[in-house]
């Protein structure tokens, strides 16, 4: 039956997913941003009107409007294998003669070459064209369906063209890429972080990885990933050739790199590596090398796999980039746990888009095996990290007066003696009240992950610990008592004290597992603290658990486990737990809330919810004081409808019943209010 409203939905959602592709896949748009935002706009309006048309491909389903608790793990189909990898031309050469070894002799062999985007690798699936969920890669087998935040992804299409390819129209298929965020993104985003006083990102590759594993997918939209896909994956079409694969995929509506290339030996394939190699930097995205397949399926066949990668397939890896530069100094720094590591600090020199003055040194052992030493000239090379390594030392350029390095033996900040337990490489301070640690453990505790006190950075705590302020982050909760010295320190008004000090009590607040977190456990990370969380009703309890039973949780190990232990056992951090909770901070697992918001209310579930099941909200119904029936009748207080709700949304229409979406039905619960 034909209804107006029904098709001004579809039509517009044709035209918007047309325009998104356009713009995101082709990079040709054909209308302004401004007409863009008010079709979809449009489409948003008549779609909260008739939630019953929401269909899984609206651009509007791009951004779930709720957090994803926990990602559920998906066993992939058919594994994802990762690549063996190659570094040079002579590595390439064997390569082919490999592949050549396991064909029948003088068969022609065409290699496709792609770039190796340098992102994080997604499976995604599709059902009867539409998209229906994606799976990280996992271990290979295993993977995190992490479907809202790929949907985030404006060149993901939420409906496969199909049309020309009947057989993968009512099928299932799956589109393996590589997610990825383009440089600009990814240097907007940390000058923003900059900005903020926040952590810096490594490289495009870590925060897209972070990304896609983000909670909220809203934040995931605002990242602005992308992706290129280089593989189809179907039991319903055969394929003659990689090159093929890819020339469907583009025509499904997909995005794929445009850079990739037959070649017809591998002579070309060398040129083809070497090419990029040098061409790299003007690519808007990072790639860390060139993959290079064998282009026909039936030779690919034949070759098969090995462990865990094809013999049909290798990445060249590109070089690391390096620069070669002064070793100033070796900088002695102490962590949080007490822990002196060795820092280079260099004449500043350019690498691979920043400029670097400082480097790792990792330990004393590393720079007793490389000699490295004050006034050297050294490689350095930017790895996976912020922070890059000293590769090895110019010896050529050594000056004559050089010494080898001096190793301390007392604390560079506090003085006292350093130690170095048997197990480990690492040297300590043994000083639990050294300011380094102090102040190392305290902005910890105010971080971002941990109690997220607003205003309490690390220039301010750095203040306060040479004040005398604060000797512990127990301290932070006696501020209050400061407050008349705070204000009349020059760099605080009355203002910026009085937010500090309502952000200290806000952070009070802050969930058991956080708090736990904040503590500073060595080896409790944020995963730990959550799981600790999970396993103990308070801190108390925790405190007074064994081994056993900590290592009964899974996950958590015997190192955790002592550190655990070794940590309530001392009697300073007693007396620091002690004043926490002392100024009134509780350490006890989260009750679930409930109230009787829905009192003598039944409701009525029907349909697909966009973002919860019907159990879930039958909970919160519950959990409520409502109740929950299965049939509509005139005593019904609301029918909670989604999408495809039949035969119970026409009675209630009938009947007169408020019918309301889960947009408004949690609105009823965030506001507290039944209306
Ligand atoms: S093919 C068996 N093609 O590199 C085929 N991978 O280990 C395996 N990657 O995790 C993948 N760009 O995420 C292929 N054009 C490309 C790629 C690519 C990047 C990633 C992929 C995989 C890793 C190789």
């Amino acid at each position: 039956m034909s209804n107006p409203v029904r098709e001004k939905i579809e039509k517009l959602r044709e035209e918007i997913n047309e325009h998104n592709y356009r713009y995101y896949v082709l990079n040709d748009p054909i209308i302004s941003d401004f007409e863009f935002d008010q079709k979809l706009k449009e489409l948003q309006e008549l779609e909260n009107q008739h939630p019953e048309f929401i269909t899984p491909d609206s651009p509007t389903q791009r951004v779930g409007s709720d957090l994803t608790k926990n990602f559920p793990s998906v066993e992939h189909k058919f594994p994802m294998l990762s690549l063996s990898n190659v570094y040079n031309e002579d590595e390439l050469k064997d390569f082919d003669r490999r592949v050549r070894e396991g064909l029948t002799p003088g068969s022609e062999i065409n290699y496709v070459t792609e770039l190796k985007i340098d992102g994080v690798s997604i499976s995604i699936h599709y059902k009867n064209s539409f998209f229906d969920s994606a799976v990280t890669r996992g271990d290979g087998f295993v993977g995190e369906e992490i479907t809202p935040n790929v949907k985030t992804i404006r060149s993901v299409p939420l409906r496969a063209k199909t049309e020309k390819f009947p057989e993968l129209a009512d099928a299932e298929f799956e589109v393996r890429g590589e997610i990825f965020m383009n440089l600009e993104t990814f240097k907007k985003i940390n000058e923003e972080q900059e900005n903020k006083g926040e952590k810096i990102f490594a490289n495009p590759r870590n925060l897209t990885a972070g990304t896609i594993k983000l909670q909220d997918p809203k934040i995931v939209a605002s990242r602005n990933l992308d992706i290129f896909v280089y593989y189809l994956l179907s039991e319903n079409v055969e394929f003659d050739s990689q090159s093929q694969n890819l020339e469907i995929l583009q025509q499904l509506g997909f995005k794929i790199n445009p850079n990739y290339r037959v070649c017809r030996d591998i002579n070309e394939v060398v040129e083809y590596c070497n090419y990029w190699e040098t061409k790299r930097e003007e690519l808007p995205y990072e790639i860390d090398g060139v993959v290079v397949k064998v282009d026909s399926v039936e030779q690919q066949k034949i070759l098969g796999s090995i462990a865990k990668s094809p013999r049909w397939a290798t990445a060249f890896k590109f070089k690391a980039k390096q620069a070669t530069t002064k070793l100033k100094k070796i900088i002695w720094q102490v962590g949080r746990t007490g822990a002196v590591t060795p820092v280079a600090d260099l004449e500043p020199v350019f690498l691979a888009g920043s400029t670097i003055s400082r480097a790792t040194l990792h330990n004393i052992e590393e720079i007793e095996r490389k000699d490295i030493r004050e006034g050297d000239t050294v490689v350095i090379e930017k790895g996976g990290d912020v922070i890059p390594k000293v590769v090895k030392v110019v010896l050529e350029k050594r000056p004559p007066e050089s010494r080898p390095a001096q190793i301390p033996d007392r604390c560079p900040v506090c003085n006292s003696a350093l130690f170095k337990p048997e197990e480990e490489v690492a040297i300590y301070c043994a000083n639990q009240i050294c300011p380094a640690q102090v102040k190392g453990s305290i902005i910890h505790f105010a971080s971002r992950g941990a109690m997220d006190i607003d205003g309490l950075g690390e220039s301010l705590i750095n203040l306060f610990v040479d004040l005398g302020y604060l000797k512990s982050y127990a301290d932070i909760y006696y501020l209050n008592e400061k407050r008349e010295e705070l204000i009349s320190l020059e760099r605080l008004g009355e203002k910026s004290v009085d937010n500090l000090l309502a952000a200290i009590e806000e952070s009070k607040e802050r969930p058991f597992a956080k708090k736990l977190f904040a503590l500073g456990i060595r080896y409790v990370g944020s995963g730990a603290a959550r799981l600790l969380a999970e396993n103990f009703d308070s801190l108390d309890d925790l405190m007074k658990a064994d081994s056993e039973k900590l290592e009964d949780i899974p996950d958590i190990g015997p190192r955790i486990s002592e550190s655990v232990k070794s940590f309530f056992s001392n009697e300073e951090n007693l007396a620091v737990i002690k004043r926490l909770k002392d100024a009134g901070l509780k350490f006890e697992r989260e009750k679930t809330e409930t109230s009787d918001l829905f009192k003598g209310k039944s409701f009525v579930l029907t349909g697909t919810l966009p973002t919860m099941t019907r159990e879930e909200a039958g909970e919160l119904i519950l959990k409520n004081g409502g109740t929950v029936s299965s049939s509509v009748s005139k005593k019904t207080g609301f029918v909670l409808a989604g999408e495809k709700a039949g035969s119970k949304l026409a009675k209630a229409e009938k009947l007169g019943v408020k019918i309301i979406t889960e947009k408004e039905f949690l609105e009823m619960l965030k506001n507290g209010v039944v209306s």
